[in-house]
């Protein structure tokens, strides 16, 4: 097992942002850079497939110069790649895979496709590498909202998905509602601070239900969805704990970066004397740097993709991931 310090790069290309990031495998990381195309998708009121691809070929070579650049170091320097291969756009993703797999392919170093929902879980780690397994992670990202037993890296068990929408999508779509662009995210939660949360009374669905599911459709706007996911989420996640046992968490994806969130879930962690991790701010939406850190976890123990031909995977479980023994 190949355990020599090792530089890797990641790039991040599923959907609209163009994230690229070095990772060094006992420094820690040495640079990220990220481009977003929210300015570019805003018009047409969300990401459109076509145009994200395009963008993301003109921003990888020079986002990779700059992560050089800053870390004041050179291609040759690289000791191997990891790139976003699923899930995500099918051509937003092959960008990313194609400059990837061809860079590793010219400087002949191993390259490696990730998982981009690994990414997520795993990128409060990069603040705290220590952190002890098991625990509970609950990603929570414009197409996705999980909860997942995490036994060590590559070792994941779904408890929970949602039944139907993601909590990232409820807050696009009710901000597309109320007319206030896109992603709605951001957006929704800054008006939210100045809300009145007793207002209105909204319907809770399915919170008696035995499962650990989620459910976002459904109700008759977007609104009440965001409303009620929140509400879901929390016991659905108090109950996971409890079945599992555990009593560290995890949160992770571009919804973790609500500020509200985040107070709610430390609350309940507090509470319950348990420990609780978020992403930087920087590395709650998608970036390279989460990349860097779980292709470098997999590189290091020396898996990579061997074939010259490389194929990217729109829908893939987490489940299905090789673990990686420590
Ligand atoms: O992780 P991410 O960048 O992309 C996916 O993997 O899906 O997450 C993007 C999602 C969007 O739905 C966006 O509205 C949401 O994260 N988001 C937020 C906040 N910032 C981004 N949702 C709530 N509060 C925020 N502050
Ligand atoms: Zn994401």
């Amino acid at each position: 097992m190949n355990k020599q310090p090792t530089v890797t790069l990641g790039i991040e290309s599923s959907c609209d942002e163009t994230g690229v990031a070095l990772y060094h495998s006992q420094l820690g990381l040495l640079a990220h850079a990220l481009h977003s195309q929210i300015a570019i998708h805003t018009q047409y009121g969300g990401v459109v497939p076509e145009i994200a691809s395009r963008d993301h070929i003109h921003r990888l070579v020079p986002l990779t110069q700059q992560v050089l650049a800053e870390a004041n170091l050179s291609l040759s320097d690289i000791d191997g790649i990891a790139y976003t291969s699923g899930p995500g756009l099918a051509g937003a993703l092959l960008t990313g895979a194609g400059f990837a797999r061809s860079l590793a392919y010219g400087l002949d170093i191993p390259a490696l496709g990730v998982h981009h929902m690994e990414g997520h879980l795993l990128s409060p780690l990069l603040e705290k590498p220590d952190l002890a397994f098991p625990f509970l992670a609950l990603l929570v990202s414009g197409g996705h909202t999980q909860l997942i037993r995490v036994d060590g890296i590559g070792r994941y068990r779904v408890l929970g998905d949602t039944l139907d929408d993601a909590i990232g999508e409820a807050f696009d779509k009710t901000a597309k509602l109320l007319e206030m662009g896109y992603p709605g995210g951001p957006a929704v939660s800054a008006l939210a601070l100045q809300g009145d949360a007793s207002i209105y009374t909204l319907p809770r669905p399915m919170t008696d239900r035995a499962g650990l599911e989620f459910s976002f459709s459904g109700l008759k706007t977007a609104v009440l969805n965001t409303w009620n996911k929140a509400k879901q989420s929390r016991q659905d996640l108090e109950r996971a704990l409890a079945q599992e046992k555990l009593n560290r968490l995890v949160v992770a994806g571009g919804v973790s970066a609500n500020r509200r969130i985040r107070q709610t879930l430390t609350e309940i962690m507090h509470k319950r004397k348990g420990e609780v991790l978020f992403p930087r701010l920087a590395f709650c939406t998608d970036n390279g740097a989460m990349i860097a850190f779980a292709g470098s976890h997999r590189l290091q123990v020396g898996q990579h993709n061997l074939n010259l031909d490389f194929s990217v995977t729109t829908r893939w479980t987490l489940e299905e991931l090789a673990p990686v023994e420590t």
